[in-house]
């Protein structure tokens, strides 16, 4: 695809920048990100789109013809981000979180059979950790062959910059590129971690709402934190290390 003259760009990020087209979003990549991720991204979003969620339509992935790097084209969905309304009306974020905490509920009500298995993802993840010793590996290993296995839909990075507050009054989600099938406490322990990146007391706030909403115990939610926050020290991302380490310490050694 040609990227037009007539673009806004949205979001600039390591190796990529998110514009907006007008009528569709494309994100694009640099040469850096390996071309499956980006068709696995196009065909988790497929996935999603089929199973009713709303979420923006998957149009097209598309080698660039005047840069390098794929595109990921999505339709466009007018509104405001979850994020953008927090940010804008403070006094209200108790009201946004109801919104976020129920529409995460109601995604994790649905199935799709063919996305990729949550534990194999965190498998792998943990595998990969070279900034972990094999002992600690293997009791992350262990908790992890330990949980119950659920097969629900879980978008792996669900925060309030990836719910749009469509200009219809209905919410979508959007970037569904770290989405799985599995257990909706280790999507519940993900979140929990985005959140107390910036804010310990909003992290809690957003924990006890989903527990208390969808009748999970807390204490489930935090075995699963060790588990999520190795998977996250495993991307690499090289930021928040140590924050992602201590709660790895979490790891009972008995
Ligand atoms: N289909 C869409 N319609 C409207 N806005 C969108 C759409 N897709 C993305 N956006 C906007 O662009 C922002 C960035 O897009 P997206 O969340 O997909 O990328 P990202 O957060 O950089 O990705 P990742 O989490 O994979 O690193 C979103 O927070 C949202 O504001
Ligand atoms: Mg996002």
């Amino acid at each position: 695809m040609l990227l037009p003259d007539s673009k806004t760009e949205l979001v600039r990020r390591g190796n990529k920048v998110v514009y907006d087209l007008g009528d569709k979003i494309v994100k694009v990549f640099n040469e850096t990100k390996p071309v499956s991720d980006v068709f696995n991204e196009a065909l988790n979003l497929a996935r999603i789109n089929e199973c009713g969620i709303r979420s923006p339509k998957a149009l097209e992935v598309s080698q660039l013809e005047n840069a390098n790097g794929w595109a990921l084209v999505t339709e466009k969905v007018p509104g405001t981000t979850l994020a953008e309304k927090m940010t804008a009306e403070p006094q209200r974020f108790g009201e946004y979180l109801e919104m976020f905490v129920d529409l995460q509920i109601e995604i994790h009500g649905y199935t799709s059979p063919l996305l990729n298995r949550q534990r194999d993802k965190f498998a792998r993840m943990i595998d990969s950790l070279d900034q972990l010793n094999a002992t600690t590996r293997y009791n992350l290993q262990e908790r992890l062959d330990g949980m119950t296995k659920e097969f629900k839909v879980c978008h792996g990075d669900f925060n309030p910059s990836n719910v749009i507050v469509g200009d219809d009054g209905q919410l979508y989600v959007c970037d569904w590129a770290h989405a799985t099938q599995g257990s909706p406490a280790a999507d519940v322990a993900t979140t929990y971690l985005l959140f107390a990146l910036n804010s310990k007391d909003q992290a809690e706030a957003y924990l006890e709402l989903y527990c208390d909403r969808a009748d999970m115990p807390m204490q489930v939610v935090r075995q699963w934190t060790s588990i999520v926050a190795a998977s996250e020290l495993a991307r690499k991302r090289n930021v928040n290390d140590e924050f992602l380490k201590n709660w790895i310490d979490v790891v009972d050694y008995q």
